[in-house]
């Protein structure tokens, strides 16, 4: 019997847009904007890059989330998170924080810093119906923690969740069973990863530019630093970097198909629900 393995094809290229969140804080959104709502069980991604501290300084203070988990990713530059429980951590450059806020957590996001460059992303994940009211969980790991591999031709990856290469990163028990890779593909390199044909995927590009879903038959589709291409069907991720290399985050997971009535920093599967969120939050027994 011959199996085929399907490398996944570029279906829409989005250019991520300037916007400001928190108190003033200048990101790039690529997911969660207009022209890309959502791509099941991915809410929002944003990028944040900046060594000019007006960009950043301001923060993101006090702010509920419920329903879904955010995912903070830093490559540069020190924030300090803190929440209404007292749960505090720092995060440092090259380490990764997976917050499920469940059925809700108030917290603060402050950079530790006055200068210098500020450099991460916050991913949002869709919780399934079944656990959005779960109590809140952290996974604070820091750089030391995440496994780095040898991808081959001078490819390294590092394996925030799921699996490369028989090694496992260190992120857990998440619902949507993710996958989170940072890809580091030198000038005219090449890329595989397998992916579980069930699972949505996406590629973020933040450094250089790649050909992306190239196959025999296909050449692939360009995509530069600031572009994410969501991917189509197959079981299989391929990139070849171009002539100044490229570097990408690379995000999997399964899909839940549920309804989703998002609001802000809430997002539940229907109008009463998110209306209860707001109502609880208001009267201060968000947390109860
Ligand atoms: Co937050």
């Amino acid at each position: 019997m011959t199996t085929t393995v399907t490398t996944r094809p570029v279906t829409r290229v989005v250019t991520a847009q300037e916007a400001s969140e928190g108190a003033g804080v200048r990101i790039r959104r690529s997911i969660g904007t207009p022209e890309l709502d959502h791509l099941d069980p991915f809410l929002l991604l944003d990028e944040f890059k900046s060594d000019r501290p007006s960009d950043y300084v301001a923060g993101f203070p006090d702010h509920p989330h419920r329903g879904f988990e955010t995912v903070t990713y830093m490559l540069a530059g020190s924030m300090e998170h803190q929440d209404h429980k007292g749960n505090r951590g720092h995060l440092v450059a090259g380490s990764v924080q997976w917050m499920t806020a469940g059925r809700g957590i108030i917290h603060s996001e402050m950079p530790r810093q006055d200068h210098g460059l500020m450099w991460g992303f916050q991913l949002w994940v869709n919780l399934p119906a079944r656990d959005k009211m779960q109590a809140p969980r952290y996974q604070d790991i820091g750089p030391e923690r995440i496994p780095e591999v040898d991808g081959g031709g001078g490819v390294r990856v590092r394996v925030i969740a799921g699996e490369r290469d028989g090694v496992t990163g260190p992120v857990s028990g998440v619902a949507t069973n993710p996958l989170y890779l940072d890809v580091r593909i030198p000038a005219g390199g090449s890329f595989e990863q397998a992916l579980p044909a069930a699972h949505n995927a996406f590629t973020y590009v933040f450094e250089g530019e790649a050909a992306l879903g190239a196959g025999p038959g296909a050449d692939g589709r360009r995509v530069a630093a600031g572009q994410l291409a969501v991917l189509g069907e197959g079981e299989r991720f391929a990139a070849r970097a171009g002539s100044e290399g490229a570097r990408l985050l690379l995000v999997a997971a399964a899909t839940r198909r549920e309804p989703v009535a998002r609001y802000g920093p809430f997002v539940m599967n229907t109008q009463e629900e998110l209306q209860k969120a707001f109502r609880d939050f208001q009267r201060g027994t968000f947390l109860d």
